[in-house]
Formats: C-alpha cells, structure tokens, sequence
C-alpha cells in the first residue's frame, strides 16, 4: 500500500517575504523569519493506487475542483518524478482552523503533504529535501517543515535547492501568538497574486526589496536575544512595509478590514497603556496576529475577544516541525 500521513504546523513570519526572484522556481525576493506554531494543525493523507485515473482531493471532506486541485498535482507530479513513478493519488487534508483566509493554511497545507506524498512513494527525503520540495508550492510551507524560529533566505535565480533553515527550537522562548480571527471566510486576493500585483505595479515594491532584509536581521537579532521589544518593533516595520506596498498597487489589494483595525489599535493601546510587550502582525488577510510573551497573553486574549468584529481568539504557541504520522 503506498499511503502515508502526515501532520504540520502553521508558520506566522515575524519577518515576511512577499515578492518573488523567480516565479518558475517559485524563489522569494527577501529573506523571512517565521515561528511555527500549535495548535494550528494540517493532517494529509496521501495514497498513490493504480486505481485512479487522476489526483484527486478534499480539504476538510469538501471534494475540491480541479482547478484547486492544480497546485496539489504540481507536488505530487515532482514527487513522481523523484521517485520514478506514475500513479494517480488521492489527497485528504484536514485543517484545525480556517483555510484561505491568511491563517497559513497553505504553509501547513503543503509542508504535509510533501512529507506525506514523498513516504507514500517510498522516498525517505531529509528535512532540507522536504523543505525545498514544499518550498517550489509555497515559499511560506518551506519554514513549517522546521520546529519554532525559522529563516527562509531570499532566492538567487535558479536556485531549485533553497530550502529554510531552524534558527531555534519551538523551546528557545517563552511567547505566544494570539490570533484574532475577525473572518472565517476565503480571502479575496491570494498571495501569490498580491505579491505578483505588487512586484508588477506598486511604486513601493523596489523600497520593501531594499528594506526588507534589514527587518528580517533586526527580528532575527532580536529572537536571538529574546528581546520581545526590538522583535515587536521589526516585526510591525515589516508588516506595515508589507501591506503598504500592497496597498499601493493598481489594482489596490488591502487585507485590511475595520476589525483588524480595531485590533491593531487594542494591541497598540495594550502597550500605551498597559505598558505589555504585545507587537501585532498581518498577512494576506484580515486577522491580527500578536506577538507577546507567554505571561501577557491572557490579558492580550481577554482585549482581543472584546474587540468589535473580532470572531474568535486562538491562542498559539512555539510548535513542531512537520511529522510523520503513523
Ligand atoms: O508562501 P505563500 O504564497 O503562502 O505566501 C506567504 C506570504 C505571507 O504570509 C504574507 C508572508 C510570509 O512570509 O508568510
């Protein structure tokens, strides 16, 4: 039987990538730093049979179309031709939390399934292999193949290797990640789509190539102390440049909606006034995630669950790599 699954992580980046060097190889512009976080869990389960006559998938038991299931059949089709075989698969994901919305579904989505797709064709690939090999989906699914504090260096063109790196275990530092999710909803604007609008049109974008690395040494600076404020202060350059260079694109794409503002102002009113280290960050859609030590996040959930338009509040923490399941 050649059936494997496996379980990842989401990954939030305190440093973003956003922007491609080569949309063939799928390389990123910029180098990120991400922490891989529990409980936000993808599950997939991987089965190659010579009785199918195409790969199929489902996300959460929904059977999704053929169109969806495009990129699925791009990481099954290089494992294949890793491993010298033609068989058709079928693919069943399971989501902890919302798929599509900008919670990192994609990250966890495709580090499990490379993981699972290449045990169940009888390929034992190492972490870098499984990371460049998810990486060429998403850039972002590269870093959840690693446990807690992970980098992505930007990518030369051509570079087909790339894989992330762990910088520190999920052990190294005591903080959380409180997710206000303000939509359960699909976003509107994908993120390969928003950074390629981005890279064509948005007068910012040669302004965030030249900045972001600076941002990301800084975080990477800051992990390495444990320094919650010199991350904080990075992580929210960084988001803001981010968004700001989307925003700034014709078409405009803003992830924004009056929720997360609302968000953003508690998180920015936690540290006026209550003087927390709590930093907010966003990605490609409307939640806020804050970044804050593990002794503040009760106080940082409480706020967040308040906040006008705020849905839910998840509460994360530093977690695994991506595992095999028996
Ligand atoms: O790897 P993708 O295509 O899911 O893009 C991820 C982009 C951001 O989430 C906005 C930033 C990041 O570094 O994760």
């Amino acid at each position: 039987m050649m059936q494997a699954t496996a379980r990842a992580r989401a990954n939030i980046a305190l440093a973003k990538y956003w922007g491609k060097s080569d949309i063939t190889l799928n390389l990123p512009a910029v180098p990120s730093l991400s922490l891989t976080l529990d409980p936000l869990t993808t599950t997939t389960s991987v089965t190659f049979s010579p009785d199918f006559d195409k790969d199929s998938l489902t996300i959460n038991d929904q059977v999704c179309d053929a169109t969806s299931t495009l990129r699925t059949t791009a990481l099954l089709d290089r494992v294949r031709k890793n491993a010298g075989i033609t068989l058709r698969a079928r693919v069943a994901s399971t989501n902890s939390f919302p798929t599509a919305s900008g919670l990192a579904s994609s990250a966890s989505g495709f580090a499990a399934l490379a993981c699972a797709a290449s045990s169940a064709a009888g390929l034992s690939l190492g972490h870098p292999e499984l990371s460049a090999l998810a990486r060429a989906s998403s850039a972002s699914a590269a870093r959840s193949i690693y446990p807690g504090f992970v980098t992505l260096e930007a990518g030369a063109v051509g570079e087909a290797t790339l894989h992330a790196e762990s910088l520190f275990g999920a052990d190294h530092w005591n903080v959380c990640m409180v997710i206000a999710v303000t939509s359960e909803g699909e976003k509107d604007v994908g993120s390969t789509s928003g950074m390629e609008t981005s890279r064509l049109t948005s007068p910012y974008y040669e302004a965030w190539l030249l900045n972001a690395p600076r941002f990301y040494r800084e975080v990477r600076e800051g992990v390495g102390a444990r320094d919650i404020e010199r991350v904080g202060n990075a992580m929210e350059q960084s988001t803001f440049a981010m968004h700001a260079c989307a925003m700034a694109s014709s078409p405009s794409i803003s992830y924004l909606r009056p929720a997360t503002l609302l968000a953003l102002e508690v998180v920015r009113r936690l540290r006026r006034e209550k003087s927390l280290g709590v930093y907010a960050t966003m990605d490609a859609g409307p939640h806020v995630k804050a970044l804050c030590h593990v002794n503040d996040a009760a106080t940082v959930e409480e706020a967040l669950r308040q906040t006008e338009g705020v849905l839910r509040v998840i509460r994360a923490i530093p977690g695994l790599g991506v595992e095999l399941l028996p």
